[in-house]
């Protein structure tokens, strides 16, 4: 079989990776990819969508995957649909799961799917009134994609107003923040999960915590996630099925009702509080770096989950997780993430141990060759992945990994999955 992965990011690295390890998968190509997929499949670049899908055409492309959200929200898969090409993610339309902040609360509440207290509003005087009802901090959020920014937790009522005022006025954000959603704070621990969805029928990968600030201890700026690991003890069986029975079925039978069955990666950005889930939002596709960390821990097939789940045939699949854990510690570069850093070489000692080569690899995120060499040229740059037995021995291995990773400028966290081990 011959797979597309649209996408150039460490996540769609991490599903070539495990692409390449399917014995399914004759060949496997990146668009546009990164300076490492090239390793493991073949990068096309493309235009239009139109061309790319004369590309997936020519090779002879069986299935395709869409990484990353932007081409979701275009309407890529309903494109390649429409070409008569199998493609995996959801519709346009389901896609406003992410797309639109406003869509996703509104349909919350309708199915009754427990989130934070909210109102969407496009006029300030009615953000302002619900704003002087909630007690500090204060969410507020613009309606559309703003890059991971749109979001603001304002530590008074004053700057919860100015925040929404800069987003209905379109300083903030543009016609994103035209929008806005004022909503209380949940104050818990976070978690990632993903299902794997066919429209009717859903597979639920292990839980994973990802870790968005830039610094050790939780400090510093917001970033893409500098770090995740997979699963998470924080969670039980229980909790486990109650993300089931209130969030996972609902949504599913929800977006059916609405017309559109969501169909792609389902990715639920969940608050636990007091035991209680809630939902913060969805995404309509992996996390990144949660995917480089949730496809080792895959053992049946890879491309057997994606091509029945593009098929409307996840209930003839049965997959099998692995008992290890596994570990994701990114590096990102030096000035990550205020501004682009000069491209630097990557050096990456050979390993001598058989047993960390083993259990550990590299998943390569925003890298480009130059003449036959590696450069870190984005902001986050790679993932060290490591497995083990316990978390403490993946996040060993991940960190052991890493030491033999050199770049001028290099930064890491060094207390990634700190939750699952204190
Ligand atoms: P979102 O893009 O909606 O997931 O928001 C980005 C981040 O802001 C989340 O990952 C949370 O850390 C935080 N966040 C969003 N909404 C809330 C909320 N209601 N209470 C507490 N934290 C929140
Ligand atoms: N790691 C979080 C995200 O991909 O949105």
């Amino acid at each position: 079989m011959n797979v597309l992965i649209i996408g150039s990011g460490g996540r769609e690295y991490s599903i070539g990776l495990a692409l390449s390890q399917d014995e399914k998968v004759d060949k496997i190509y990146f668009a546009p990819g990164n300076g490492a997929t090239a390793k493991i499949g073949e990068n096309i670049s493309y235009e239009s969508y139109d061309s790319l899908i004369e590309s997936a055409k020519e090779k002879m492309i069986d299935l395709t995957i869409v990484g990353p959200e932007a081409p979701l929200v275009d309407g890529v898969v309903d494109r390649f649909k429409a070409a008569g090409l199998k493609i995996f993610g959801p519709s346009q339309a389901a896609s406003q799961l992410e797309g639109s902040k406003v869509f996703m609360k509104n349909f919350l509440k309708k199915y009754e799917i427990p989130t934070a207290r909210y109102i969407e509003t496009d006029n300030i005087d009615e953000a302002s009134q619900f704003i002087d009802s909630l007690s500090t901090p204060i969410v507020v959020k613009a309606d559309g994609l703003c890059a991971g920014k749109g979001v603001i937790i304002a530590q008074s009522h004053e700057e919860a107003k100015e925040a929404a005022k800069g987003m209905l006025s379109g300083e903030s954000f543009g016609d994103a923040g035209k929008r806005v959603i004022v909503e209380e704070f949940l104050d818990g621990y976070e978690l990632s999960v993903f299902a794997i969805c066919d429209g009717e029928e859903y597979k639920l990968l292990p839980a994973a915590q990802d870790h968005k600030r830039l610094l050790d201890g939780d400090q510093g700026p917001n970033t893409g996630g500098m770090g995740a690991y997979a699963p998470t003890p924080l969670i039980d069986e229980a909790l486990y099925r109650a993300i089931e029975e209130e969030v996972v079925k609902p949504t599913l039978k929800g977006m059916q009702a609405e017309g559109m069955p969501y169909e792609g990666v389902l990715f639920m950005g969940l608050m636990i509080v007091d035991s209680k889930v809630k939902v913060l939002e969805y995404n309509v596709r992996f996390g990144d770096p949660e995917c480089e960390i949730l496809m080792p821990l895959i053992r049946s097939s890879v491309f057997e989950l994606f091509d029945k789940g593009a098929s409307g045939k996840l209930n003839e699949l049965d997959i099998e997780i692995s008992e290890q854990k596994c570990v994701g510690v990114v590096m990102a570069s030096q000035d990550y993430p205020y501004k682009s850093s000069k491209p630097a070489e990557i050096i990456v000692d050979e390993i001598v141990d058989p047993h960390l080569r083993e259990h550990c690899h590299i998943s390569y995120a925003g890298v480009s060759e130059i003449d036959g060499k590696i450069f870190a040229t984005g902001g986050r740059v790679l993932v060290c992945v490591g497995l083990g037995e316990s978390i403490q021995e993946a996040r060993d291995r991940a960190y052991e990994l890493a030491a033999h990773v050199h770049f001028m400028g290099k930064q890491c966290r060094m207390d990634i999955a700190y939750q699952a081990l204190s």
